[in-house]
Parts: structure tokens; C-alpha cells; sequence
């Protein structure tokens, strides 16, 4: 195996991503984890704190990073974290959508029916998930058709695909990211440039903040029952742990994805491919 060759199918050296949601968990452990292959990172996030600290690790690790305050529900806050991002690193080269997530207020269970549940929560979650991939995609994929390349990745869900139970909301926006991502994948390279490419990652599970509440019991910290079920489920029976969603999503950034385009990748352990029995 020629090593050289191998490099360069990889390497995303020196490329400018924007990562909406890098003060997160999953956003955060990616963003970590591109810097390390040395992309210089723009951590976006509502959260100033959370930004800075995922920005302050890279830096500490020997990485470039900037970290933007930034509500991507917002244009005038996502088009001043633009003007931010190009006085600092003077191009985009890719941006990762991986702002989201869902509420409790939206989720059905014994205290709370389908029939009684709050149209603003609901509605919520809905521009959350596709609203904050849509905005950031016009900001930023502006700036890519007019140079004629880019790379658009959205942090999509298994529930996109396959509904989960409680979270109707958050099964809808995602099924929705799923289809935006083919949408902008066909108009940009049709519009704009072949040399644009648009994927998304559709993680399975993953124990995070916005799931905790559904998959551990906060007073005896022992598996829910849907914590349970969903380890039963899935096939590498586990959990996936944050790092290794990196792998996905430096491939889909670098030269080796050169011909991959709205295309929806599961990481969940084989949860989708099993039926049950
Ligand atoms: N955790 C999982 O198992 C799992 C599974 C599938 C998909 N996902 C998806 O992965 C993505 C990241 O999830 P996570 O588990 O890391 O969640 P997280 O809550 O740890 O991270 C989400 C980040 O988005 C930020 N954010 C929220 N609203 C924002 C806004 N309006 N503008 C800018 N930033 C905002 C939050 O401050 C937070 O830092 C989400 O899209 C989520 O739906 C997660």
C-alpha cells in the first residue's frame, strides 16, 4: 500500500469547517476530532460557554479553532458569525450542521399524551432541527456556490429514518433532514457547482444530555426500559460512544467521499439493518 496515496484520500489539512452545535456533545467530540487532523475549526453554538470550551480544548491540543456565539434560528446572528468566521480564516470550506436536538415538552409518555401536547414545544423541535439546518445552509452555502466548492454535512438521526417512539417532533424533523439533505444535494450541484457536495450522518444512539432523561432513571441511575430496549436492539449491543462518529465524518469531508452526494450514513451499531427477530 503506497502510504502517500492513503494521505491524501484523507487529508482535510487546512480546511476551514463551520460546525454549528460544536459546544455539544456529538458536535463538539466531532469538531475535537477534525481539528486533531488538522481542519481548522469555527465552533458555533447559542451557548457562548459551551463554544469557547470546545474551543479553548482544541486550541490546548495544538489545533486552530474560533468560537462564535450564534443562534441558528437566527440569520442576522448566523450572517454576523459569517463575517466573523471570514475575518479570521478568510474561507468556508465546509460546514456541519450539527445543532439540535429534542424537549421533554415534546415527548409523549405516561404524564403527557399525544392529544395534550403543546403545539409551541412541538413546533419547537420542528424549527430546531430543519429550520437550523436550512438557515445555516443559506448562509454558508451561499459563500460555497460562490466559490464553486464546498462540502455541506447534516447530523441527522436514525429517527429520520425509522420513528421512534414519545419523540414525534423530533422523528418528523429529522425525516425532514433527510429529505432536505437530498433536496440541497441535487439543487446545489444542478445550481451552482459539481464541486459541491451535501451528505449527512444519521447517528443511532448515543448517550448524551438531550437523551439522558429518556434512557437512564435519574434516582436509581439504572437503564429505563427504553434504555434497555434500544442495547436489545441493537446488534453491537451498546451504545455508541461520540468518537467514533469522527471517522463518518472525516471521510464524508475529505477527497476519499469525492463521489458521495445525498447520501445519508447510519452510524448506529446495525440498529436499522435489525428487524427484531
Ligand atoms: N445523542 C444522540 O444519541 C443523537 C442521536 C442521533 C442524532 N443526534 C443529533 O446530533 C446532534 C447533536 O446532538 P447532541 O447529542 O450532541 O446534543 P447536545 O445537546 O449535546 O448538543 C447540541 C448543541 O446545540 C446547541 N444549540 C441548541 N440550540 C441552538 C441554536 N438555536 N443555535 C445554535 N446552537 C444551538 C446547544 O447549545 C448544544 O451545544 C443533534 O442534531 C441531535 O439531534 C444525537
Amino acid at each position: 500500500m503506497d502510504p502517500e496515496y492513503l494521505a491524501m484520500l484523507f487529508d482535510i489539512q487546512g480546511i476551514v469547517v463551520v460546525i454549528t452545535g460544536g459546544g455539544g456533545v456529538l458536535g463538539g467530540e466531532i469538531a475535537r476530532g477534525l481539528a486533531s487532523a488538522g481542519a481548522r475549526i469555527a465552533i458555533l453554538d447559542i451557548s457562548e460557554k459551551a463554544a469557547e470550551a470546545t474551543a479553548n480544548a482544541i486550541q490546548d491540543a495544538g489545533g486552530e479553532a474560533l468560537s462564535v456565539a450564534c443562534d441558528v434560528l437566527d440569520r442576522d446572528s448566523l450572517l454576523r458569525a459569517r463575517e466573523q468566521v471570514l475575518a479570521r480564516f478568510g474561507r468556508v470550506d465546509a460546514l456541519l450542521n450539527g445543532a439540535g436536538g429534542n424537549r421533554a415538552e415534546a415527548t409523549t409518555g405516561p404524564e403527557l399524551s399525544f392529544f395534550e401536547l403543546d403545539a409551541g414545544a412541538f413546533e419547537s423541535v420542528l424549527d430546531l432541527n430543519l429550520m437550523g439546518i436550512v438557515l445555516p445552509s443559506q448562509v454558508f452555502g451561499q459563500l460555497m456556490a460562490q466559490q464553486g466548492a464546498g462540502v455541506i454535512l447534516n447530523i441527522a438521526s436514525i429517527a429520520g429514518q425509522r420513528p421512534m417512539s414519545r419523540v414525534p417532533a423530533y422523528d418528523a424533523a429529522k425525516g425532514a433532514v433527510v429529505n432536505f439533505t437530498q433536496w440541497l444535494a441535487v439543487h446545489m450541484s444542478a445550481e451552482y457547482s459539481a464541486n459541491i457536495r451535501v451528505n449527512a450522518i444519521a447517528p443511532g444512539f448515543f448517550l448524551t444530555q438531550q437523551n439522558r432523561y429518556l434512557l437512564i432513571d435519574p434516582e436509581t441511575g439504572e437503564a429505563t426500559e427504553r434504555g434497555s430496549a434500544i442495547v436489545a436492539h441493537t446488534p453491537l449491543q451498546r451504545y455508541g460512544d461520540p468518537p467514533e462518529l469522527v471517522g463518518t465524518a472525516l471521510w464524508l469531508l475529505s477527497p476519499a467521499a469525492s463521489f458521495v452526494h445525498g447520501a445519508v450514513i447510519p452510524v448506529d451499531g446495525g440498529f436499522c439493518a435489525y428487524a427484531g427477530v
